[in-house]
């Protein structure tokens, strides 16, 4: 036990300074009677992009392809991602949404152009996942449909007629060449974004000329009552927020949310970002403080809009966040192949604990990316395909898929690493839509486990049911030859020695 030389309560996170010992004491306080807002299902969206082999190869053979399928997509992939219950596809990009015209990829696959995929490798784009396809997929996964508009290189008019051809329910000629398609119902788009990452890949735009497009595109988007997807601006990254400032003080028309980009790049160099699978402590201790930034950055991106819209009616959407490693040596660097350790998987609970921290504004997020690209759920090779430590986080944390918060604070003992020091465990706490409550903890720090003392006033609770991801050894990952280094176990526990080991992942019931 450690003594507390000091604590000070920072945005919900007590810190106790200055100690050294085996064991974290965390003592998480809540009312049982209170409620926070909706954790929303999209805050473990996903992103598939058309980049490396995320989306051919990755999730789509091709309906003529040995590898079993289901309209052309893996039927392996599609189980393993039906599994974790995945509520929210983002595509087809990032960078290449910019560059994306979805003539291209509708009618007869064989005449569809060939492009170059200028962003991601120079490598052929054949088409054959267009809007069709990926609405396939969409409905085989269960999902709902983030559409990303192309603002950079495209025009108010193809933006337009794409969402009508899409949307549609007239007899006009745009709905009925999706009939002629193969459509005949139109589909629901959920989320719509105009634009990606205007200031730089979309375009290098300001953001007040941004604004101005922004309102003219939005002008020009149709739909049918009760059709109009959530429309999502393209906002900033990192510790920028001026993005978010211009935006949400200057956007006249129907904006639902803003986006917002932040990558956890363990030496935070994009020249140098540090490798995938062979860190020591140092390193690991480097990607926590990095990937817990996003505390400070979403806090001051919410600043922003609670003076813009004390109303709270836009959403801050991190539509792309995750680790962002070196390269593979002997792979296309284009390709943003990596592996995936448990590393990987403490960097999602550290994530989600935060998004739902912030749910009142964070209502939607999607991990970069799905497959085979950054940090993926699923890796193939051929016919064959592994899941990821981080596959297993967003399974464990599915119970809080439209859950409803449970305010609490968390008085956490520090992961404590030379001069500098984090909280060693975080927590999610919420009230599943099966009237159960469900608590989350990750502890950050991967030598010393975590000592859990539950103050819940309102509840009658004695024990802990779920399942725990841990390893010993920080760099434990799946390889196609052993693909089950990592995942996690039943646990089960009285409340009165609620022990968290070092470097894990907790999500359990309360009972
Ligand atoms: O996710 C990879 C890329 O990262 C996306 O295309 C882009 O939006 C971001 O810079």
């Amino acid at each position: 036990m450690k003594s507390k030389l000091l604590v000070a309560t920072l945005f919900g996170v007590g810190l106790s300074f200055g100690c050294v010992s085996e064991q974290h004491d965390v003592t998480l306080t809540a009312n049982l009677k209170e409620t926070g807002p909706l954790l929303h299902k999209d805050i473990y969206g996903q992103f598939a992009e058309h980049l490396g082999r995320g989306i051919y190869e990755g999730i789509y053979v091709g309906p003529d392809s040995d590898i079993p399928n289901t309209k052309g997509f893996r039927n392996d992939v599609l189980n393993a991602l039906r599994a974790i219950k995945v509520p929210l596809v983002r595509w087809p990009g990032g960078c290449f949404a910019d560059e994306y015209h979805w003539r291209d990829g509708i009618g007869d696959p064989d005449k569809r152009p060939v492009k170059v995929n200028t962003h991601w490798g120079g490598v052929e784009e054949t088409n054959a996942v267009g809007t069709h396809e990926i609405f396939d997929f969409i409905e085989l996964l269960g999902a709902d449909a983030y559409i990303n508009g192309n603002l950079g290189s495209g025009s108010v008019r193809e933006m337009a007629e794409w969402v009508e051809y899409m949307t549609s329910d007239k007899n006009s000629t745009l709905a009925n060449e999706r009939r002629k398609n193969g459509r005949e119902e139109p589909w629901d788009i959920a989320y719509f974004g105009i634009g990606n990452e205007s200031w730089g890949c979309g375009g290098h735009m300001s953001p007040e000329y941004y604004v101005d497009l922004y309102n003219q595109y939005a002008t020009f988007i149709k739909t049918p009552p009760g059709k109009k997807p959530k429309l999502v601006g393209s906002g900033g990254h990192t510790e920028d927020t001026e993005w978010t400032d211009v935006l949400s003080a200057n956007i006249e028309r129907n904006i639902s949310g803003i986006s917002y980009h932040f990558y956890t790049l363990p030496n935070s160099d994009w020249q140098n970002k540090g490798h995938a699978t062979e860190f020591n402590n140092d390193d690991w201790f480097a990607t926590m403080e990095r990937t817990y930034r996003m505390d400070d950055y979403l806090k001051a991106n919410i600043a922003k809009l609670d003076k813009n819209d004390p109303e709270g009616k836009i959403g801050l959407y991190v539509d792309e966040w995750g680790t962002w490693y070196d390269p593979e040596p002997g792979r296309e660097p284009g390709f943003l192949y990596q592996q995936n350790t448990l590393r990987d998987a403490v960097v999602t609970a550290v994530n989600f604990n935060l998004f739902n921290k912030y749910a009142e504004r964070v209502h939607m997020t999607n991990i970069a990316q799905m497959v085979n690209v950054l940090q993926a759920m699923v890796l193939t090779d051929g016919a064959d395909m592994l899941v990821t430590p981080t596959y297993h986080v967003f399974g464990m944390y599915k119970v809080f898929q439209d859950a409803t918060a449970i305010p609490f604070t968390i008085d956490s003992d520090v992961y404590q690493h030379g001069e500098k020091q984090l909280p060693a465990v975080t927590a999610s706490l919420a009230k599943g839509t099966d009237g159960h409550v469900y608590l989350a903890l990750v502890n950050l720090d991967p030598e010393n486990e975590a000592s859990i003392a539950l103050n819940f006033s309102n509840a009658n609770f004695s024990k802990l049911t779920g399942e725990l991801l841990t390893h010993d050894a920080i760099t434990a990952k799946n390889t196609f030859k052993q693909k089950e280094v990592v995942k996690p176990a039943a646990f089960t526990t009285s409340l009165n020695d609620l022990t968290l080991p070092a470097k894990s992942v907790l999500v359990g019931r309360l009972q």
